[in-house]
C-alpha cells in the first residue's frame, strides 16, 4: 500500500491503472468505512481511499478543529484490507486558494448543490453540501475512478453525489454500501467517539425510534406528519434535541407523496453536543396518509 500526499504524485501513480474503485473518507475509520473499502475491492483491482478532513463542509461553529485525525491507525486498517493507495492531501494541496489559518475561502471556486441540499441536514448546516460536492468533484477529477463507493448512512449526501454525477455527466458508477451498526443498532460514525459510555447506550434510541416509525408507517391508516411529530417529541422528552425526523421519497428526497413506492425516514438529533444522523428505507404501503 502506498500513502500519497500530492496530486501530482497520485496522478503519476494512477496513470497506468485501467480500473480504479475509490472510497472518499475523512478518516478515523471504523467498520462502516471498511465495508465500503470491501465493496470497492469487489469492483476494481486498484482501490484508492482518500483521507481528508474537508474544511469546506464544516460550519463556523462545527467540529472541524476537533474532528478526530488518526492517519496511522487508519493506514493500518486499510493495509490489512488490501487497499492499494491512500491519498491524504493537506488542505493547501486540495485548496491552494484557501487560507487554512483564517478559514477564509479567498478565490476558491465551489459547486452550488441543488435546492434539496438546503433541506434536512442542509437546513441546519448551510453550505455543507456545497462543500461536500466541491471536494468530491475535485477528488473525482484527481483520481478519475470508474467506481466510487458511498455509505447509505449519509443518505442525503449519497443522493447529492448521484446528482453530481448525473448533472455533470461524470463517467463514474456510484455504489452504495449499507449502514454498519453497533449491536445496539446505533449507526457507526466517527462522531460516536465524542459520546460518553452513558450517551452511547442512550444513542441507540435514535435507530429504535426510526424502526418504530417504519412499522407504524406501513400500517394502512398511518399519518406521516403525526408519526414524525410524535417521534420528535418522545426523543426530545428523553433528553435529545431533535433537528428533524422526516419521511421522504427515497428516489427524490422530496416529502413523501402518494405516488412514491420506496420511502426513507431520515433523522438528525443531538445527544449532548454530538449530532447524530440515521435513516431507514422502506416500501410504501398503499393506503398511508402523507
Ligand atoms: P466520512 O464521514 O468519513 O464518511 C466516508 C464514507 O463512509 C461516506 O460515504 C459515509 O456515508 C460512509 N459511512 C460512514 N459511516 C458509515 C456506516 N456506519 N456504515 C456505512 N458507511 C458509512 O462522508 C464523508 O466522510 C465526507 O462527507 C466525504 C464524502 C469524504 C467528503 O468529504
Amino acid at each position: 500500500m502506498q500513502i500519497i500526499h500530492t496530486v501530482a504524485e497520485l496522478r503519476a501513480r494512477l496513470k497506468s491503472e485501467p480500473n480504479i474503485a475509490f472510497v472518499p473518507t475523512m478518516g478515523n475509520l471504523h467498520a462502516g468505512h471498511m465495508h465500503l473499502v470491501k465493496i470497492a475491492g469487489q469492483h476494481a483491482s486498484c482501490v484508492v481511499v482518500s483521507i481528508f478532513v474537508n474544511p469546506l463542509q464544516f460550519g463556523p461553529s462545527e467540529d472541524l478543529a476537533n474532528y478526530p485525525r488518526t492517519l496511522d491507525a487508519d493506514c493500518e486498517k486499510l493495509q490489512a484490507a488490501g487497499t492499494s493507495i491512500v491519498f491524504a492531501p493537506t488542505v493547501t494541496e486540495m485548496y491552494p486558494d484557501f487560507n487554512a489559518a483564517t478559514n477564509c475561502l479567498g478565490q476558491t471556486m465551489m459547486i452550488s448543490a441543488p435546492p434539496i441540499a438546503g433541506e434536512l441536514c442542509g437546513a441546519s448546516r448551510p453550505g455543507h453540501f456545497d462543500g461536500v460536492a466541491t471536494v468530491v468533484m475535485k477528488l473525482f477529477n484527481i483520481v478519475m475512478p470508474q467506481f466510487a463507493v458511498f455509505g447509505k448512512k449519509d443518505f442525503q449526501q449519497l443522493f447529492i453525489i448521484r446528482e453530481l454525477v448525473r448533472q455533470f455527466n461524470l463517467p463514474i458508477q456510484i455504489l452504495a454500501g449499507e449502514t454498519m451498526r453497533e449491536p445496539s443498532g446505533l449507526a457507526m460514525s466517527s462522531r460516536n467517539g465524542y459520546l460518553s459510555i452513558a450517551q452511547k447506550s442512550a444513542a441507540a434510541a435514535l435507530n429504535q425510534t426510526l424502526k418504530h416509525i417504519v412499522q407504524q408507517a406501513q400500517q394502512s391508516d398511518a399519518n406521516f406528519n403525526t408519526l414524525e411529530q410524535t417521534a420528535s417529541q418522545s426523543l426530545n422528552n428523553s433528553g435529545w434535541q431533535v433537528d428533524y425526523i422526516s419521511i421522504r421519497s427515497a428516489a427524490t428526497l422530496l416529502p413523501a407523496s402518494a405516488k412514491d413506492q420506496q420511502l426513507v425516514v431520515l433523522a438528525a438529533a443531538k445527544i449532548g453536543n454530538t449530532r447524530l444522523i440515521d435513516n431507514i428505507e422502506f416500501p410504501a404501503s398503499l393506503n398511508s396518509l402523507r
